[in-house]
């Protein structure tokens, strides 16, 4: 499947080409000093030439013509070109860039849940939007209501009165378990719900949610679109009207990223097509490696006919991504041998970037609870969390292939 065959059934309007929009999308034809690079705007405001020039601002405002920017926290030209380009990619009217991927989560869902209102997530997510929408949400009156990933019926039998949001993630962290983003957006458009669905494992490349019906798209920008393991960034793509609400909710809460980080995650952005294209590519070499092999118990990859929703992903999706996770065999201290066996990826907790981050998930991210509570969420404590960079699958293979007999050879 290649980027070409891939349907986009609620978009029309003919387009360029994927690599030229992560080159070209949203930036303008001609630049401040003709330098060919959008300038980083490093300022935390913007001055007046005079009283009346504040005046004509402020009456453009009112009239809702305004373009120019007052303050840091409202709009920054570095920034407005990395949303511009965001946006273009996820085919969305706008996007608004955050400080990281949390920020861009709690912002979205602080500004559009009110107290007494109530949401539905999918359960198989990241930690921390877990918590915020569990813990941190119920403590200011949002109920949230947590369904298995895949139970559509569950889904929508969970909506209420009450209910103005469905929130899921796509592919998860870090079963990478895969969405039906088409009957998900319909269940919400049917019973006038709102839709959000964090892409970040999926990237522009191989899904745009928002094509597929959801009203809005979160990433960690943190991960693929900047790419390159060095900034914390988030997006939330939508609709004019959404986005205008999110935005007077940045404006109050302060979410907002860093010039420089803008600046570098439009580079970032360049390469995203090829990037993500090899780390495609590398992810279904990975994944049918370790399924082969005799110390490997399990494989969990969209791109392998064993994944539960891999008719799902081929159907929905350009490329199945970079992300493996698979259980070794054996127990936790035969997991973690195998982790300081491998030379090639680092152990960290990200992915997305050039360098290969592998984590075990029961250590990483869960430590803090017995390993009874980790099974009962389903984090095994044999689980592994392979995020591949840009080395060559080759060498990968090799790696993941001597740490595993060694680990079977020292009887871990
Ligand atoms: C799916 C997903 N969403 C959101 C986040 C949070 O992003 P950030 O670390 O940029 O705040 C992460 C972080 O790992 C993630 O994996």
């Amino acid at each position: 499947m290649t980027e070409e065959t891939l349907t986009h059934p609620l978009t029309a309007i003919p387009e360029k080409g994927f690599s030229t929009r992560c080159v070209h999308a949203g930036a303008a034809r001609s630049k401040p000093y003709h330098a060919l690079i959008e300038p980083i705007v490093q300022t935390s405001t913007f001055m007046f030439d005079d009283t009346d020039d504040v005046i004509a601002y402020q009456e453009a405002r009112k009239k809702g013509t305004g373009t120019r920017i007052e303050y840091g926290r409202y709009g920054n030209p570095t920034v407005e070109a990395a949303e511009r380009r965001v946006a273009e990619l996820e085919h969305a009217d706008g996007a608004i860039m955050f400080s990281s991927g949390m920020a861009a989560v709690t912002t979205a869902l602080l500004t559009l849940l009110p107290g007494g209102s109530h949401l539905v997530m999918t359960d198989d997510c990241y930690r921390r939007t877990r918590q915020f929408c569990r813990e941190f949400l119920g403590r200011l009156g949002v109920a949230c209501t947590v369904v298995p990933m895949g139970d559509y019926a569950a889904l929508e039998a969970a909506i209420r009165p009450e209910t103005r949001l469905l929130v899921s993630e796509t592919p998860t962290n870090p079963y990478l378990r895969v969405l039906d983003v088409e009957q998900f957006a319909e269940i919400a458009r049917r019973r006038g719900v709102l839709s959000l669905v964090d892409a970040t494992f999926a990237t522009p490349v191989n899904q745009r949610p928002l094509d597929w019906g959801v009203d809005l798209v979160v990433h960690s920008g943190t991960k693929y679109l900047g790419g390159h393991n060095d900034l914390l960034a988030g997006f939330v793509a939508g609709s004019r009207d959404l986005l205008a609400t999110l935005r007077e909710g940045v404006n109050i809460l302060g979410s907002v990223p860093d010039p420089q980080n803008a600046f570098l995650l439009v580079r970032g952005l360049k390469t995203l097509a090829l990037r993500v294209g090899h780390q495609n590519r590398s992810g279904q070499l990975v994944a049918e490696f370790l399924e082969r092999h005799p110390a490997v118990e399990r494989v969990w990859y969209p791109g392998l006919a064993s994944h539960p929703e891999h008719q799902v992903a081929a159907r929905q999706m350009a490329g199945f991504g970079g992300v493996v996770s698979f259980n070794v065999k054996g127990d936790f201290d035969s997991t973690r041998f195998f982790l300081d066996a491998l030379q090639i990826p680092y152990i960290s907790p990200s992915l997305g970037g050039p360098e290969s981050l592998v984590v075990q998930p029961a250590l990483n991210t869960y430590y803090d609870l017995s390993a009874a509570q980790r099974r009962e969420i389903g984090i095994e404590d044999n689980l592994v969390r392979l995020a591949l960079g840009l080395e060559d699958p080759a060498d990968l293979i090799a790696d993941l292939d001597q740490a595993l007999v060694r680990t079977v050879l020292c009887g871990q």
